[in-house]
């Protein structure tokens, strides 16, 4: 049974490569949360698309996705309602979504869950590996087949593109597919980052900022360079394929492309927010000596990644 990120898959439905795979990993937390009573959000689809074959789940895991996906979710549909915009007058209201690196992300489907929520956008585009696009797409295709499928709710269409977001071409593509440069777009980079070189992330955000009107949003889950840095040493095998994009000052860092920030927040600090912050004996690795080893930077993804929301404003 393959094992991603200490999450149990199904081998018959689990992807080949353990980056593809962290889309169903990140599926299955978020179908652990949807049962919650608690539930910070209810994702219908994401049980499907999990592969998830059950067992222990990893709560370190579960709770650093559900803090980063409601902040999301509640900041996408502020951009769609043009809330706590501070971009120029003139600047245009979002009516499209990009998903980059969208993974299982079911948000077109659960998308808004409230009343007063802003009407649907024009169209979200979904970005991904083909690896993961055809499975996302196998699911999807059974769910319709069993008419199991809920109606779309956050925009009016989908476009999904298989794209190695690596290859410049990328925005070339997502163009012709119709995404238009001169409206307002969310951009969502969610658990995506860390799998790119800091040079990498620099050609890809200077690439979308010019590709957007002044009033678009760009949520994003920003890791840290020092807890990257701190993984290196503990794994620099791991490190080498999924530590790879850190910064200690994200919002220099969107800054520095025409980024205004209207939220940084460390995932930490909100999972207090949200009642989600892991208990210390559920992180804590004590050492063999019986004192307490400083626990790995894997131990605690919240520790170690800041959520951020910017509107671009030249
Ligand atoms: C940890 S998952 C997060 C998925 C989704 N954003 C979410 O939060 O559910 C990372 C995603 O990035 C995608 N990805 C990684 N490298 C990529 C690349 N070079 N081109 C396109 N997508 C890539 C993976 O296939 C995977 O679906």
């Amino acid at each position: 049974m393959p094992t991603v990120y200490g999450v149990n898959l199904r081998a018959a439905t689990a992807l080949q490569s353990i980056i593809g795979a962290s889309s169903q990993a990140v599926a299955a937390c978020r179908a652990v949360e949807s049962e919650r009573e608690d539930a910070l959000f209810v994702d219908p689809l994401a049980k499907y698309f999990a592969a998830y074959a059950g067992g222990a789940l990893p709560t370190f895991l579960s709770s650093y996705v559900s803090v980063r996906t409601h902040f999301i979710d509640r900041e996408l549909l502020d951009a769609l309602r043009r809330k706590h915009d501070q971009g120029p007058p003139g600047g245009v209201v979002p009516n499209q979504v990009v998903l980059l690196g969208a993974g299982m992300d079911g948000r077109m489907w659960r998308l808004p869950q409230q009343a007063g929520s802003p009407p649907p956008a024009e169209v979200v585009f979904e970005l991904d590996q083909k690896e993961v696009v055809d499975a996302k797409d196998a699911v999807l295709a059974q769910l319709e087949q069993a008419g199991e499928l809920p109606a779309p709710r956050l925009a009016k269409r989908r476009v999904c593109l298989s794209v190695d977001i690596r290859d410049p071409a990328w925005i070339q593509a997502l163009n012709d597919a119709g995404h238009n440069r001169t409206s307002g777009t969310v951009w969502i980079l969610e658990g995506f980052l860390r799998f790119f070189s800091n040079e990498q992330i620099d050609a890809l955000i200077e690439q979308l900022s010019q590709n957007c009107a002044c009033g678009s949003s760009i949520l994003v889950t920003v890791p840290s360079a020092t807890s990257r840095d701190r993984r290196r040493a503990e794994d620099p095998v791991d490190a080498k394929y999924q530590w790879r994009f850190g910064t200690d000052d994200p919002v220099s860092y969107f800054t520095r492309f025409g980024w205004k920030t209207v939220k940084s927040v460390s995932v930490e600090d909100l999972a207090d927010q949200y009642n989600r912050r892991p208990r210390s004996t559920e992180l804590d690795t004590p050492a063999e000596n019986g004192s307490k080893a400083e626990p790995s930077v894997m131990s605690n993804p919240m520790r170690h990644n800041y959520l951020l929301r910017a509107v671009k404003i030249d």
